[in-house]
């Protein structure tokens, strides 16, 4: 490679990196957000499972940040996907007191695109990830 060359795939790599960086940001930033607005409520705002509705729910609210430690250091991504979309049934969850946000998230689609023609699976699944990604940062152990 000659040094022009070497200099345009260094700044391509860079360039990659960035946006990649950027976009994870984005991810986080989303994550945060939706969780703020959205879960804080009963997970409580640091995910320690103290909201302040809990008094009025039945079950108590788990702790979100000990999910790994007590799944044996693993963090369940796929598991904790299908428990926050909650439109399909998980085994050994129980009954669920959680709202089941694959259909709040569907709702909101809707208002979002204000009637244009829209993938609500798209919108649904950007803000399911971002909050696992949010989930994650908020473990006790990794
Ligand atoms: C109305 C209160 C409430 C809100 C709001 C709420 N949750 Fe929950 N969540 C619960 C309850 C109660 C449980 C335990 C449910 C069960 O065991 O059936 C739970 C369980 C969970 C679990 C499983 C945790 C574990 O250790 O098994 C995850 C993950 C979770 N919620 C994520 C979220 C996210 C993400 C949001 C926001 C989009 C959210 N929750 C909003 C009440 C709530």
């Amino acid at each position: 490679m000659r040094k022009h060359e070497v200099l345009a795939a260094a700044v391509a790599v860079a360039a990659m990196v960035l946006a990649t960086d950027t976009m994870a940001q984005g991810r986080t930033e989303l994550g945060r957000t939706e969780y703020m607005s959205t879960c804080a409520g009963c997970h409580g705002p640091a995910g320690r499972g103290d909201g302040q509705y809990n008094q009025f729910l039945r079950l108590k609210v788990p702790d979100l940040t000990t999910i790994a430690e007590r799944n044996g250091g693993v963090f369940p991504a796929e598991r904790l996907y299908a428990i926050i979309d909650g439109r399909a049934e998980v085994p050994g969850h129980g009954t669920a007191q959680m709202p089941i946000w694959g259909n709040v998230y569907n709702e909101r689609a809707v208002e979002y695109y204000k009637g244009f023609a829209h993938n609500p699976e798209q919108f649904i699944r950007v803000r399911i990830l971002a909050l696992i990604d949010y989930i994650y940062s908020l473990q006790t152990r990794r």
